[in-house]
């Protein structure tokens, strides 16, 4: 395909408005910081930054050079970059990312939704600081009705954005919401250092115990810091296909990844000091911020306007993340199976529904929904990071660091010769991927 054939953002703020949307959502106000929970606070931190220096921002250049070389998205530019191979069936492994992502990613948006509203209700207002907020989350999410409807009108949103085809409005909308998300956090971050007993938060957060760190917090941290910033399933790989060949790929990826980790970052650091003051479990998993932030707002002046704000453009960041997975799911049917647009975006919402209402079920006590002995919903956000991302992530810098020729990859890197990326950059990044990046992935993948 030409390159005027395709649709190209408008600018190069476009690329990373719509870039740095899709990579920051739930992932880091939610996963983030109840996964450093889980795993022991600073080792875990730690080896996340390394790795997403190391091996994700690697991989981010490589998605983004097969998407903007291959001008399709995943099936469609493995066929075109090694025509006559195999190598397509890897973009096989995206559509199951995203189906088991989409599932738990609905739920969690759910959420949102309800929290959004609460706030409305003034229920993190100072009048409710004495609430058990942990017994307030676990009422609502363990519930039958409520969490389904939220997620249905999540889904809902979603599924209307991406047909009406206003991710350019959306992209507008980001571009005024994710400063705002970031001036909350911000606000919150300070007001948490302000909390009793937050100097026990920050030593959690700052002081690593080296002991901590197993095999699985390896994989957990490789496998975050994938989801966190979209890779590893194809939505940097469609993205990068709109991309204009003049724009710069190492400086559009370092931005993206820049920003996802400083937001994850501040996240942790407005959580993890609330979390010790207000004595709640930081291991207690998936409900960690949503039990957590109510105590700072309803401890806060102004609480719930702040906790509307914030809760709003959380929502927002989440479509904004979400749509980049329906994109995927949608362009591979449309590319691969023919479908049109509304069919493909109505199979995407089916799965949504179905799946994501058992995992939402999965979470009430006594559930028959789980898989040895892990509800539905925990076994969906483990293993589709865990496992399946990080598999896509090997696949892709497999491709270019062993199937793609190293000129046509220093080609996409330097647009052609056009702009001016100093050698030692592209050299570096390139061995990372070709080497670095596999052996520590399949490492991982083995020993855990
Ligand atoms: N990166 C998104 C987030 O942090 C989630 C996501 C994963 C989006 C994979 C697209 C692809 O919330």
């Amino acid at each position: 395909m030409k390159e005027s054939d395709r649709s190209s953002f408008g600018s190069k703020f476009g690329v990373i408005v719509a870039m740095v949307g899709s990579a920051v959502g739930l992932g880091n106000i939610w996963r983030f910081p109840y996964l450093v929970g889980e795993n022991g606070g600073a080792a875990f931190i730690l080896v996340y930054l390394l790795f997403s220096v190391l091996i994700s921002l690697p991989v981010f250049c490589a998605e983004f050079v097969i998407g903007r070389r291959g001008r399709a998205s995943a099936v469609g530019a493995f066929r075109n970059l090694a025509p006559g191979t195999k190598w397509y069936l890897s973009g096989f492994t995206s559509i199951l990312a995203v189906f088991l992502i989409l599932s738990f990613y609905s739920v969690v948006g759910g959420w949102s939704i309800k929290y959004m509203v609460d706030s409305i209700q003034m229920k993190f207002s100072a009048a409710a600081a004495g609430t058990d907020f942990g017994a307030s989350f676990s009422g609502f999410s363990t519930g039958i009705w409520e969490p389904l409807i939220y997620m249905f009108i999540f889904i809902i949103i979603n599924a209307g954005v991406v047909i009406m085809g206003v991710e350019k409005g959306i992209e507008r909308f980001s571009k005024w919401m994710m400063p705002v998300l970031f001036v909350l956090i911000l606000v919150l971050v300070a007001r948490s250092a302000f909390l009793p007993g937050a100097g026990v938060g920050y030593e959690y957060l700052f002081k690593p115990d080296f002991s901590k760190i197993t095999t699985q917090t390896l994989m957990a941290a490789l496998g975050q810091s994938f989801f966190s910033m979209s890779l590893g399933m194809g939505a940097i790989i469609i993205y990068g296909s709109y991309v204009k060949k003049s724009d710069n790929i190492a400086s559009h990826s370092v931005i993206t990844v820049g920003l996802d980790t400083l937001f994850a970052l501040l996240a942790a650091c407005a959580i993890m000091p609330a979390v010790f003051s207000f004595g709640v479990e930081p291991g207690q998993g998936p409900g960690l911020v949503f039990v957590t932030l109510p105590y700072i707002f309803s401890n806060m002046p102004l609480g719930s306007l702040v906790a509307f704000l914030f809760f709003l453009s959380l929502l927002l960041a989440a479509i904004s993340s979400a749509i980049s997975l329906v994109e995927v799911m949608a362009s591979f049917l449309i590319e691969e199976m023919h479908c049109s647009r509304r069919l493909a975006v109505f199979i995407s919402i089916l799965s949504q529904v179905v799946f994501g209402t058992l995992c939402s079920l999965s979470l009430r006590p006594g559930s028959p929904l789980t898989i040895g002995g892990m509800s539905i919903f925990d076994l969906f956000d483990k293993i589709s990071s865990d496992y399946v991302l990080t598999i896509g992530a090997l696949l892709i810098v497999l491709f270019v660091g062993w199937k793609m020729k190293k000129a046509d990859y220093m080609d996409e890197m330097t647009s052609g010769g056009t702009i001016h990326l100093p050698k030692w950059i592209a050299e570096t990044i390139y061995w990372l991927l070709k080497v670095v990046a596999p052996l520590a992935i399949l490492t991982i993948l083995i020993f855990s």
